[in-house]
């Protein structure tokens, strides 16, 4: 019998005993190893690469010597040779057991790899997709036992692969045969199996060993914005991603109008339908002209939205989702295939879509509950995701409540005297002086404040256009905190206020924050009316909040998390003077980013979060604030900037909210002074 020998690996720490000349591959698949292989130990991938150290270890009571692995041998000088390999590396299925060692399995060699994502505190995405590249050796068709070259291929990929119950779609027979024929009997299959124990499907097979990458594309289908990420299905690494705005702006600003536009006009959700499709197949260019890539390349895509953009994608007229008791046509997830809603990937591409939490809660907040995890958390969390529909949930570990309140535009820029979506020449920072009352401000595209010299020459381009969402809060905040503004929402006038930038407008006043109409340039104020429509979306944002807080039995949050590309930019102090979000320490605000479209990633790159997030959205309890009699009560209060009720303690402690009062009489109270330049 052959001597057995230790093998460790390294980083799992699992070791075990084997004989000699068993690969290293074997070892790692006896003792549950992750180390990658699309060919089956044939030496042909590279995805078995392993390193081997030599030497003490004290640490595991082992020393390795010289000839502990087989020799170097002919596959490995060959593939080395033409594709190169990191000195001291072996390929596993080649290199065998030859004495006690310690192999190391790098990261790019491990089939469920971990993502990094850039934020420290989220959580790491563990690869295991649902569709993945097998190489096979199919048994060359024989006229004493007749049988498919398709059976064939399936009982291989039983027997070398363990996959059970694989079918392939119909599209893959055509070229089926040529591919064997070319490739001597081997191809390599992508397979499609989005439950790790269900069944599977053949999508494509190549002739011989594949050796380019696969793609999946992941898409947060906004009712503003498409935002995609386009990723390689092996390693889990994001190659390119890119936006484009939804063209069904045209049809309506915000949701409610959209289901109004196929409420009033018959055919009127066919239309919008197809021009959200042709608009994802425009990304899908993009991102593959971007990533060099073909579009055939892709083999699933996952898709987040909320519910009316996901009705509306699907084909399914969204009437029913604007009026109560707001039914969904479908809120479980749904694996269908791409072709099937019109996109042009590969022909048999696969789709997935997270489920709906409710008729106002989409897909895309279940994205953000993967990607944030509040049903995880500990501490008591809210997650707010800001768009023309707030999507609000609060939870921890125990329980996760799910709300979602019509915010409007306002927040986007839109509804604003002088507002715009952001882009560069936008204002997107204020500041204002507490005694003199002065503005300065920073524009998207430049990093130089107004008051900087170089500010004029830095925006040349650009120059100063309007104020996008992230600016009028600011600008809202800081004339609250500089006595401009009271807790009404009232802007006072000059003479209230010491402040010649506050002027007339009608029947109340403005405030100018930048006028360069003498240059050719914008006048640029923040007027009443302005501050109205924040008031108005922001005590939306806040009831909603505050209901889900009344239901959870809490006068407090431990944290906010402030999710959408909006909220990446709002600064945490400046929306609780706003009284967006609840009392709580600022240093607990954080911001998300497009944590929808990381949530339709971590979906895409791994099958079990799939299952995860499907039983979480069970669980989630859904208020409707729309039917909600506290929901009017809290939004009223939270019309007062920060808040009529409300006490705000926390934040009264670290920032000025002077006790003004402006009662504006009709007409013009400060003698005359109308708009001023400069
Ligand atoms: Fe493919 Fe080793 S498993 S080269």
């Amino acid at each position: 019998m052959a001597a057995e020998h230790l093998v460790i690996f390294t980083p799992s720490g699992k070791r075990g005993h084997f004989a000699s000349g068993t690969p290293i591959l074997t070892a790692a698949r006896q003792l549950g190893v992750d180390l990658d292989s699309v060919c089956g130990g044939r030496g042909i991938c590279s995805k078995c690469q392993v390193s081997p150290g030599y030497g003490e270890f004290s640490k595991h009571g082992v020393s390795v010597k010289e000839g502990a692995l087989s020799p170097w041998n002919a596959v490995e000088e060959r593939y080395k040779s033409i594709r190169g390999m990191l000195d001291g590396r072996r390929l596993g299925c080649q290199a065998t057991v030859q004495g006690d060692v310690v192999i190391d399995v790098p990261p790019e060699s491990q089939v469920h790899k971990q993502v990094v994502r850039k934020r420290a505190e989220a959580r790491e995405i563990h690869m295991d997709p649902a569709t993945r590249l097998f190489f096979v050796e199919v048994a060359e068709p024989d006229m004493d036992e007749p049988s498919g070259d398709i059976e064939r291929l399936i009982d291989a990929l039983r027997e070398q692969w363990q996959l059970e119950d694989v079918t392939a779609d119909l599209a893959v027979l055509p070229h089926l045969q040529k591919a064997l024929r070319k490739g001597k009997w081997q191809v390599t299959c992508a397979v499609h199996r989005p439950r790790a124990d269900g069944a599977a499907q053949i999508l494509h097979v190549w002739p011989g060993f594949y050796d380019a990458p696969i793609f999946g594309l992941a898409v947060d289908l906004g009712s503003t914005t498409i935002a995609a990420h386009l990723c390689n299905l092996q390693t889990g690494e994001v190659v390119a991603s890119s936006g484009v705005m939804n063209p069904q702006i045209r049809f309506g600003e915000d949701l409610m109008s959209r289901v109004s536009y196929a409420m009033m006009n018959p055919g009127g959700d066919v239309e919008m339908t197809s021009v959200v499709r042709e608009a994802m197949n425009a990304l899908v260019q993009q991102l593959t002209t971007e990533a060099l890539v073909a579009p055939d390349s892709i083999f699933e895509i996952v898709l987040v939205a909320n519910p009316v953009m996901h009705h509306l994608f699907l084909g399914i007229d969204p009437v029913e989702l604007g009026q109560s008791p707001f039914a969904l046509a479908i809120a479980d997830s749904i694996d269908m295939r791409a072709a099937d809603v019109g996109l042009r990937l590969h022909p048999n591409a696969r789709g997935y879509i997270l489920p709906c939490i409710a008729g106002h809660v989409g897909a895309d907040a279940a994205a953000v509950t993967l990607s944030e995890s509040p049903h995880l958390s500990e501490d008591l969390v809210l997650v707010v995701d800001v768009g023309t529909n707030a999507e609000i949930q609060l939870g921890n570990k125990h329980k996760l409540l799910a709300c979602s309140s019509p915010t409007g535009p306002a927040f986007e820029g839109a509804q604003i005297s002088s507002g715009q979506r952001a882009a560069p020449g936008a204002i997107e920072r204020v500041e204002i002086d507490p005694v003199t009352k002065e503005p300065r401000f920073r524009v998207i595209g430049s990093d130089i404040w107004s008051n900087d010299p170089a500010f004029v020459e830095a925006t040349l381009s650009s120059g100063v256009t309007g104020i996008c969402g992230s600016g009028i809060i600011e600008a809202v905040a800081e004339m609250r905190m500089a006595g401009l503004v009271d807790a009404s929402g009232l802007i006072g006038s000059a003479a209230q206020t010491g402040s010649d930038r506050c002027v007339v407008e009608g029947r109340t006043n403005s405030y100018v924050l930048h006028d360069a109409r003498e240059s050719g340039g914008a006048l640029i104020s923040v007027t009443n009316g302005d501050i109205r429509a924040i008031q108005l979306a922001k005590a939306a944002l806040y009831a909603g909040a505050k209901l889900l807080m009344d239901k959870m039995g809490v006068s407090e949050v431990d944290r906010v998390i402030l999710a959408g590309a909006f909220g990446a930019h709002i600064s945490p102090k400046h929306a609780m003077v706003l009284g967006m979000i609840p009392d709580c320490e600022v240093a607990k605000v954080t911001s998300a980013g497009n944590a929808a479209g990381t949530g339709a990633r971590i979906a895409l790159l791994n099958i079990g979060q799939r299952r995860e997030i499907e039983t979480v959205v069970r669980q989630i309890q859904k208020v409707e604030t729309a039917i909600e009699p506290k929901f009017q009560e809290h939004f009223v209060n939270a019309s007062a900037i920060p808040n009529a009720v409300d006490p705000f303690s926390r934040l009264r402690a670290i920032a000025p909210l002077p006790d003004v009062s402006f009662n504006i009489k009709p007409g013009n109270e400060d003698g005359g002074r109308r708009r001023r330049r400069g």
